[in-house]
C-alpha cells in the first residue's frame, strides 16, 4: 500500500509572515490529514520559519531545490546538509520550470537527485511533456528518457522512497488539466519504467498527477490506480482551497 501524497509546490510565492499564517489557517482546517501525506514546498527564506511552525502539524517541509555539492564556491546555491538542518524532508527536483528558465538538464537532475539519497532527503523528480511533444505522439518517449536519465546509478533499494510527479507542461499554471484517465496510463508508463531499473521496487514509488489540480478535480485524479498524489501550484497558495484539496475524499 502506498501512502498517497499531496504537495503544496509555492513556487516564488509568501514571505515568511505568509508562510506562517498559510500554517495556521491549514491545521485550522485540516488537523488531521488521515492516511494522507502533506508536504509544503516552500522557498528557500521561508524554511526555517516553517520548520518551527510545522513542528507541531502533521505536516512535512520540502524545499524547491538543491545543488549537489555539499559546500563550495556555488554563489547562490543550497545543499543538501544546509536543508536537513531545517527539518525537510522532501525536495523537488527537475521542476518543468527549472529544466525550462534555469536550463537544467537530465543530467542535473540526475545529479540533485544523487545528492538528496546521499543526505535522505527524499526527491520528488518532475518529469513531463510540452503540449508540441505530445500532439507529436511523444509524450512516453519524453517521461521514459525523463526517468531513465534522472535515476541512472541510483542504488535500487533507494528507489522505494523516490515521489515521481508526472506534470505535463501544458497544463502547468494554465486551468487546463489532464484527464484523469489520460494521467493514469502516463503514470503507469512510468511506473513500468522504473520497474525496468528496479524491478518490484516499483510499486512502492508514489507517483504524482501535477498540472491544474484544484479542489474541483483532485478526487478524479486520486481516483486512478496508479496515481498516489498530487503536486499541487496556484490552488495550493490559498489555504481554503489547499485544505479541500487535502480533505478531497471527506
Ligand atoms: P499548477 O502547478 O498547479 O499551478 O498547475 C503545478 C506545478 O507546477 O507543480
Amino acid at each position: 500500500m502506498r501512502q498517497p501524497i499531496i504537495a503544496a509546490n509555492w513556487k516564488l510565492h509568501k514571505t515568511i509572515a505568509e508562510a506562517r499564517q498559510f500554517v495556521a489557517a491549514l491545521s485550522q482546517q485540516c488537523p488531521d490529514p488521515g492516511p494522507l501525506e502533506v508536504v509544503i514546498a516552500a522557498p528557500f527564506t521561508a524554511l526555517a520559519a516553517l520548520q518551527e511552525e510545522l513542528h507541531t502539524t502533521p505536516f512535512q517541509l520540502a524545499a524547491q531545490d538543491l545543488f549537489w555539492e555539499n559546500s563550495g564556491a556555488y554563489t547562490g546555491e543550497v545543499s543538501a546538509p544546509m536543508l536537513l538542518k531545517l527539518a525537510v524532508t522532501y525536495v523537488i527536483i527537475g521542476h518543468s520550470e527549472r529544466r525550462e528558465y534555469f536550463s537544467e538538464t537530465d543530467e542535473w537532475v540526475n545529479r540533485k537527485v544523487k545528492a538528496s539519497f546521499d543526505h535522505d532527503l527524499l526527491p520528488i523528480m518532475c518529469v513531463g511533456e510540452t503540449l508540441a511533444e505530445r500532439e507529436a505522439d511523444g509524450t512516453e518517449a519524453k517521461v521514459e528518457g525523463q526517468v531513465l536519465a534522472g535515476l541512472a546509478g541510483v542504488p535500487k533499494d533507494r528507489l522505494a522512497s523516490l515521489v515521481i510527479a508526472y506534470e505535463p507542461i501544458w497544463a502547468i499554471g494554465t486551468g487546463r488539466n489532464a484527464y484523469p484517465e489520460d494521467a493514469q496510463a502516463t503514470i503507469s508508463l512510468i511506473r513500468a519504467t522504473v520497474r525496468s531499473l528496479a524491478g518490484e521496487v516499483a510499486d512502492e514509488v508514489r507517483i504524482q498527477y501535477g498540472g491544474s489540480v484544484k479542489a474541483g478535480n483532485i478526487a478524479g485524479f486520486m481516483a486512478q490506480p496508479d496515481i498516489d498524489g498530487a503536486l499541487v501550484g496556484g490552488a495550493s497558495l490559498d489555504p481554503d482551497e489547499f485544505a479541500l484539496i487535502v480533505r478531497y475524499d471527506a
